[in-house]
């Protein structure tokens, strides 16, 4: 069995962590949201459950993983051996494996989006004559396309493996350190861009005016899967990652730090998207994924195109920060499996992650072809892509959050998680009372409504 890794430096966890919770979730989720729902005052909403309940979750999560200094797997047991909680490791694992299957497809299409921009194509496509719809059709024509978007979800797993196979200081901690200030520096570019275009006010008072009356429980539930999702909790990452904390790492200042970032890209992306969006008459701000990939490239070159070299920049800029986004995301669940299945079997890390990337690649090309040649195949009138995202998304994560919470507040040794998180006594920690309370009571009561509400057992909306 390969010797465990270690962060080296203190912003590289942070980096590296924060890369993980930076993806496809802030870049067009949140800002789909928040504009659906009451902008500013959905902002509020979400502010309030990335404080009361992700933040302590996310403590939570990196406190167990340095502890044990152990993959998620093994890491529930470990704290606890005899008291048969290892499974909620076990259950992370496979929500990771499940997730990196069908995220991988849609990063595939981020691969192949960037490469369109680089060659110009959108330009090119602007210019004929069957104006907008020419761009749903690219889409629509890729995504069903039983061979391209299979070769660029091999293509993103193996750049993924090969930041993997360098292990946890040269690979992921070298290329957080590298990808997260470049993705900062393009959302700047991206920001002057848009802040530049003609829907400047409208679209930030999409974003930001406070609209109270938007804001129903449907719209308070939402906010507070966003969040989860977005901080990548319930599914190993955090807990793996903080395996490679060193004992001088501040875990809450490390979990406030991420969580500010998070929340940062996903406001700066709103900031991007909606003026552009604005700047066309009659788009819907509200489109979901085909927003980034039908509405957006069309945008660009509509709202920019009077300079083409600043309509092509702003292009190739919003893919590859997809792109980087992704990629990030995609190395923190790829690191989650290869670490609990080369720990776990005593397999090297390199025969690990090939497994891993194999395995994905199976699962990955069979939920993209669900959106072509096997669309017929279907599961509870789902297919294999949706259904991987409601089984993982709507359940699987939020069980594994809301046992997590369980397991630290009433289980795990409160002696151990004040000595974690004030580095034996080290550091100051002014609220540990507060994250216990919230772990014990806010954290499992929030996961558990909004599970019900998903599962439709509430039906109270
Ligand atoms: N947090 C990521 C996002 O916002 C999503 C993600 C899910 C990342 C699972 C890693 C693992 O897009």
């Amino acid at each position: 069995m390969a010797s465990r890794g270690n962060f080296s430096s203190k912003i590289g966890a942070v980096l590296a962590a924060a890369g993980s919770a930076v993806g496809l979730g802030n870049i067009w989720r949140f800002p789909t949201e928040a504009g659906r729902s009451g902008g500013g005052a959905f902002l509020l909403v979400y502010i309030f459950f990335v404080v009361a309940v992700c933040l302590p979750l996310l403590i939570a999560e990196f406190s167990i993983g340095r502890h044990s200094h152990a993959n998620t797997g093994s890491a529930y047991r470990l704290m606890s051996p005899r008291s048969g909680w290892g499974w909620i490791g076990k259950l992370e694992v496979t929500t990771a494996f499940l997730i990196l299957s069908y995220y991988a497809v849609v990063a595939g299409w981020t691969l192949f989006y960037t490469v369109e921009a680089l060659f110009n194509r959108f330009n090119v496509m602007s210019r004929g004559d069957a104006g907008s719809s020419i761009f749903s059709d690219n889409f629509n024509h890729f995504v069903t396309d039983p061979l391209m978007p299979v070769i660029c979800l091999a293509a993103f797993l193996l750049i993924t493996h090969f930041v993997i196979i360098k292990g946890v200081k040269s690979g992921i901690e070298r290329s957080a350190k590298v990808l997260m200030p470049f993705l900062f520096i393009l959302l700047l570019v991206l920001v002057a861009c848009s802040l530049s275009t003609e829907g400047v006010s409208k679209g930030l008072s999409f974003l930001f005016q406070p609209d109270f009356s938007k804001i129903n429980s449907k719209v308070v539930m939402a906010a507070m899967a966003q969040a989860f999702y977005s901080l990548s909790l319930g599914m190993g990452c955090m807990c793996t990652y903080a395996s490679y904390f060193s004992s001088e790492t501040d875990i809450s200042r490390t979990a406030s730090q991420v969580c500010i970032l998070d929340t940062i890209v996903a406001v700066t992306a709103g900031i991007v998207i909606f003026p552009a969006v604005f700047s066309v008459p009659g788009l819907e701000p509200d489109a979901g994924p085909s927003l980034v990939f039908i509405a957006l490239p069309n945008i660009f070159q509509k709202v920019l195109g009077a300079v083409p070299i600043v309509a092509y920049i702003c292009s190739l800029a919003f893919y590859l920060l997809l792109l980087v986004a992704t990629l990030t995301s995609t190395i923190s669940l790829h690191e989650v499996v290869t670490a609990a299945l080369s720990e776990s079997r005593q397999i090297s890390r390199k025969r690990a992650a090939l497994l891993v990337t194999a395995g994905c690649f199976i699962l990955g090309a069979l939920c993209s072809l669900s959106m072509g040649v096997l669309g017929d195949f279907k599961i509870a009138g789902m297919n294999l892509f949706d259904l991987f995202d409601f089984v993982t998304a709507k359940l699987m994560l939020l069980i594994a959050g809301f046992f997590t919470s369980i397991f630290t507040g009433w289980v795990m040794s409160k002696r151990i998680l004040y000595d974690e998180l004030t580095n034996d006594g080290t550091v100051k920690f002014r609220c540990f009372r507060l994250v216990v309370f919230a772990l014990r009571y806010v954290v499992p009561i929030c996961i558990g409504i909004v599970f019900l509400d998903g599962i439709g057992v509430l039906n109270i909306f």
